[in-house]
């Protein structure tokens, strides 16, 4: 099957577009860029257990898989309902079903990566020897969830306990409106009192390394980043922080066009947005944080990121965890108090068993 972003059947009433539809220019190179990662993420296909464990960073894929756990353990609650956005592949699933949630609703721009989120939300998928069904409903969408309004598409089924953005964040900063919307999906969606984890690159380190570097790249053995001849003098404008645009290669995972997302700025959209931020660390600051609960040292030691699960750090690689330090970890909070005479009607919405045709296909000018 040829997976494109928008090509595919469904009954549902949001089917895809039959024909492109107009943009003005700037939204034409936006949308190009969007396809873009959404057909590089569509054509990774499922790895075997056993590729999966002979990848180059397969320790540090563990590191990004017990930060994004810790987060869920850490504000998670028996029967929230959440919001995945960016869900890919549907790899946090398990980490879901372990908080016990209510139910599920994951987006995700490319249509190989939600097909292949349903397949393993079913038990279809033979993914790490899993098999087992999830205990929560679920509802799946495929779509750009920086350009769409989804609180007109998923009206019915806010507010959410959580919104999850792993990884993705940083997509939404390819314009001023994509970043704003991202922000405004989040809050309009969030349940007052509801709490937005994510992890994203931090824009600090990666601005630092450039300017550490001699030319307009810098790597290791696991990844590299690119700057485009546009950057040599390696200022960027404050009068201009959205589009900042760099090539990204992690061995093994990514090989897509990035965007700089400035800390201080996404923290004041979010502000605007009601959102308050709780926290944002590099991944090397919440590792060190966070390994220090034993339930925390536990889990660590389970997935088998770092050695012993606590301070050895022999299995990860000295590559692989300067790579980690390119991330980091977010939490923020949308203001006001939860109404605690809502019914809960949501897990209407959702099904124990998805079909091709219960996911839904959204334009990108909803
Ligand atoms: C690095 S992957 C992370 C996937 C998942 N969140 C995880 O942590 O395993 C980034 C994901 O962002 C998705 N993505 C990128 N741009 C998007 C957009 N505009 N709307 C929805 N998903 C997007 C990609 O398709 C991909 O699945």
């Amino acid at each position: 099957m040829k997976r494109g972003y928008q090509e595919s059947s469904s009954s549902n009433s949001f089917a895809p577009p039959q024909s492109k539809p107009r943009y003005s220019s700037e939204d034409d190179i936006t949308n190009n860029i969007a396809r873009k990662v959404a057909e590089h993420y569509s054509a990774r296909t499922n790895q075997t257990l056993e590729e999966r464990e002979n990848s180059p960073i397969i320790h540090l894929k563990k590191l990004n898989n017990w930060i994004k756990s810790v987060l869920i353990q850490l504000y998670a609650k028996k029967g929230d309902a959440v919001l995945d956005l960016a869900c890919g592949k549907g790899g946090d699933l398990i980490k879901w079903d372990k908080a016990k949630i209510g139910y599920y609703v994951g987006i995700d721009i490319a249509e190989g990566s939600i097909e292949d989120c349903r397949t393993r939300y079913n038990g279809d998928a033979d993914h790490h020897q899993r098999r087992k069904k999830f205990s929560f409903p679920a509802r799946l969408i495929c779509g750009d969830c920086f350009e769409v309004r989804l609180d007109r598409v998923l009206a019915d089924d806010a507010p959410f306990d959580i919104c999850s953005c792993q990884f993705a964040m940083h997509y939404s900063w390819s314009t001023e409106s994509r970043a704003r919307r991202a922000l405004a999906n989040v809050s309009a969606l969030l349940r007052p009192g509801g709490i937005f984890i994510g992890t994203m690159p931090d824009s600090n380190v990666i601005v630092k390394k450039l300017r550490e570097a001699e030319g307009l790249a810098f790597g290791n053995s696991v990844y590299w980043i690119r700057f485009d001849e546009e950057y040599s003098d390696k200022r960027f404008k404050s009068s201009n922080p959205f589009g900042i645009q760099y090539t990204f290669h992690l061995e093994d995972a990514v090989d897509c066009p990035e965007w700089i997302v400035p800390f201080h700025l996404f923290k004041s959209l979010a502000e605007e947005n009601d959102l308050e931020l709780v926290f944002v660390k590099n991944s090397h600051a919440f590792v060190d944080e966070y390994l220090k609960r034993p339930e925390f040292i536990e889990l660590m030691r389970r997935l088998g990121a770092l050695g012993d699960g606590n301070q050895d750090r022999s299995t990860l690689s000295p590559d692989e965890w300067e790579a980690a330090y390119l991330y980091s970890a977010f939490v923020l909070r949308k203001r006001g108090q939860p109404d605690q005479t809502r019914v809960d009607t949501r897990r209407d919405k959702g099904k124990m068993l998805l079909s091709k045709e219960d996911i839904m296909y959204i334009d990108g000018k909803v």
